[in-house]
């Protein structure tokens, strides 16, 4: 069971002043271990929010891939002119990229677990992950009503942790980001 995809038609809602106050991105993935040099993917990039900041970080030499199954949501990142390291890679289904095995050493999955089938998609995940790669999933609390996904929808980081088992991931660092999101780092063991 999983809930609906987000609407690229509300791409703006995912780069609000706001969102940009309480997650910072690039902070947030400087906190989680994203480095310079490091291939990274984002999955489900929307609008680039983490997408942009990854790809600065990583640098120009190391690839960014911009993974999405909506081709507007990627529209909107090209329009955004990404830095020249970026790659868009579109998925018809949601559970197969186009980016050969073992290639990443950082995947970012924000605001999209609760979107799909979670152990399939993350074996997917895991497929393109190097052996010692990261994950950095951040998703919507269960406990905030006000805005975001039904709350039926959402997962917890207790749940989360349970289909990171189950796709052969190894949850290394949970934390409570702050009244929306909460973070849960994994590795490719
Ligand atoms: C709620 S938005 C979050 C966007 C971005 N990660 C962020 O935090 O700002 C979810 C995005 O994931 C995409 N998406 C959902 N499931 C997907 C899947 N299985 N594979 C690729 N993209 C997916 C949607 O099209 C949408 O652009």
């Amino acid at each position: 069971m999983h809930g609906h995809r987000f609407e690229a038609k509300h791409h703006k809602r995912l780069d609000s002043p706001y969102r940009r106050r309480i997650l910072p991105p690039k902070a947030t993935l400087e906190r989680f271990g994203l480095k310079k040099g490091m291939a990274v993917a984002d999955i489900g990039a929307g609008s680039g929010y983490f997408l942009i900041s990854a790809a600065r970080i990583v640098g120009k030499e190391s690839k960014a891939y911009a993974v999405d199954a909506s081709k507007e949501m990627l529209s909107v990142v090209k329009g955004k002119r990404p830095p020249s390291n970026v790659e868009m890679v579109h998925t018809d289904d949601g559970y197969s990229f186009k980016i050969d095995s073992g290639a990443v050493d950082y995947v970012i999955a924000s605001s999209i677990l609760h979107e799909n089938e979670p152990v399939k998609f993350l074996k997917e995940i895991r497929r393109i992950m190097k052996p010692g790669a990261l994950l950095l999933i951040i998703d919507w609390r269960k406990e905030s009503l006000r805005y975001g996904p039904p709350v039926e929808e959402r997962l917890s980081p207790e749940q989360v942790k349970e289909f990171l088992s189950k796709s052969n991931l190894k949850a290394v660092k949970t934390a409570v980001l702050n009244t929306r999101y909460y973070a849960v780092l994994a590795k490719k063991v």
